[in-house]
């Protein structure tokens, strides 16, 4: 079986002299191949966008943003080796050429042989949820995502968060803030009034402000799950950044790759749902793969139900060419040294002016704490949509709010119980914008925040049952 395929490059690489000049310049370790016009807007436009989409972000027209940082999900720019790729599509039905590739790559990285595509993460969640958990169970997790938390309670089983207690501190520098706590799932796997069917843990902790897991903590997570015959899963999104805060942060691991940390971190799980939208470098796609061939025959029936044919699984044959070379390309570490200082540098500018962000900065996102940037502003009228809100109006630049709006809990007394932090998530598409962008970001970013004393809250004048965030029509107050 072939492993990933290489780029070539690993010779040149390698290849230092002791008196080799160390340049202190980060740079994009690639060229632009094709450009796409972004949106220049004025201050009236924005602001009759605004009105216009009742002060909701996810209501405006992409070409009315300059910079968008809504998610990095599916929003990176591909490699002119992946377009190469895609022109290698084999769009067979049944045994494309194109899933063997996929196949194979996946493999390689994970080390687990059952692999099934899907067309996204959070289908890959449905099936695997499907088939392993009745009404009444309990999902332990670092954090759930909202996609996986949905998809465990529409079975009717308990979502449990079981982050440690300094991931909750946004102020905090611990190293892996995203690092599960052992005490709190040894409790939960040693009542045996609770079936807990299969335990996960999300890398980086996407929903607790994107940090990451140590190996350690997912060793001894293994290892616990295995004392209980539990199976252990990886929601491994971001599982490339998680591998280089590992190299970066963790002792003894420094002189390891990221492609031989990434397979250490697989090689203690029993399985893994994968969102390739994030660290597969493709604009759609993902899969679920594990050790259990039983269970991987339930998922397959369950796939062929909802998703399509197990060689294809809801995707093109281009797609599967893709993500395949996609994986290769993530555990670059060149790339991974820019990626991750690219998120750092943003963090450090706004530091600088006063803003404060949860530290350390994460993986994929900045997050800004709006809860001490807009103290005038009580959570139930939500600081952190007023400053997403302020944040497009002065720059044209779109975040998103994680905070009482997507969080809140309605109560009885009419009040609604806040979220435990407001956030504004400014999340960085991959090797898309430069550097002068992510400048132009913070001085957005800057300039918004020195108004903050005339930054209104706001009011919710119609939402929808649930997922409200996404369609809810604010006025300000
Ligand atoms: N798990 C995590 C940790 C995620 O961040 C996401 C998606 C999913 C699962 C679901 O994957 O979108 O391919 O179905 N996160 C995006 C975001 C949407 O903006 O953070 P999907």
């Amino acid at each position: 079986m072939t492993l990933l395929p290489t780029t070539g490059m690993e010779n040149f690489k390698t290849d230092h002299r002791a008196d080799e000049h160390v340049f202190r310049t980060i740079i994009e370790p690639f060229r632009i191949h094709s450009v796409e016009d972004i949106a220049l807007t004025n201050l009236a436009q924005r602001e009759s966008a605004l009105a216009r989409v009742h002060y909701n972000l996810f209501g405006l027209h992409a070409d009315e943003v300059t910079i968008d940082l809504l998610t990095d999900s599916g929003t990176g720019s591909m490699s002119a080796r992946q377009w190469a790729g895609m022109m290698l599509g084999d769009e067979s039905y049944a045994g494309s050429r194109s899933f063997y590739k996929f196949r194979d790559s996946v493999v390689g990285l994970t080390g687990m042989p059952e692999v099934i595509p899907t067309h996204q993460g959070r289908a890959a969640e449905k099936i695997l949820f499907t088939e392993t958990l009745a009404p009444g169970d309990v999902v332990p997790n670092n954090t759930h995502f909202d996609t996986t938390r949905a998809n465990v309670e529409y079975q009717g089983a308990e979502a449990l968060d079981l982050v440690t207690e300094v991931g909750l501190d946004p102020a905090s520098m611990h190293p892996f803030k995203g690092n599960m706590s052992l005490e709190r799932l040894e409790a939960v796997l040693e009542d045996d009034s609770v079936r807990t069917p299969l335990v996960m843990i999300t890398v980086t902790n996407n929903s607790g402000g994107g940090q990451p897991v140590s190996m350690e903590n997912i060793r001894d997570v293994s290892e616990l799950c295995r004392e209980h015959a539990v199976p252990f899963f990886l929601d491994a999104c971001r599982f490339a950044e998680n591998a280089w805060f590992i190299k970066t942060r963790e002792p003894r691991y420094e002189d390891k790759t990221p492609l031989a940390i990434a397979r250490e971190m697989f090689s203690l799980a029993d399985g893994c749902t994968f969102s390739a939208k994030k660290d597969g470098l493709a604009n759609i796609g993902g899969f679920l793969a594990m050790r259990d061939p039983e269970l991987a025959a339930r998922c397959r029936n369950l796939l062929i139900l909802t998703e399509g044919f197990p060689t294809y699984g809801g995707l093109a044959g281009y797609d599967l060419e893709a993500i395949a070379q996609g994986l290769s390309e993530v555990v670059d570490e060149d790339y991974l040294r820019y990626r991750i200082r690219s998120t750092a540098y943003l963090a450090e500018k706004m530091n600088d002016a006063g803003i404060p962000t949860v530290q350390p900065s994460g993986g994929h996102a900045v997050y800004i704490e709006a809860r001490a940037l807009l103290p005038h502003i009580p959570p139930h009228r939500y600081p952190a949509q007023a400053f997403a809100v302020e944040l497009y109006r002065s720059g044209g630049v779109r975040g998103v709010e994680i905070g009482s709006v997507m969080f809140g809990k309605p109560s009885d007394d009419g009040i609604e119980i806040p979220a435990p932090m407001e956030l504004v998530r400014l999340a960085i598409p991959r090797r898309t914008y430069t550097q002068s962008h992510i400048d132009y970001v913070a001085e957005a970013a800057i300039h918004a925040a020195s108004k903050a004393e005339d930054i209104p809250g706001y009011r919710i004048l119609r939402q929808a049952p649930w997922l409200r965030h996404f369609t809810a029509e604010f006025e300000p107050v």
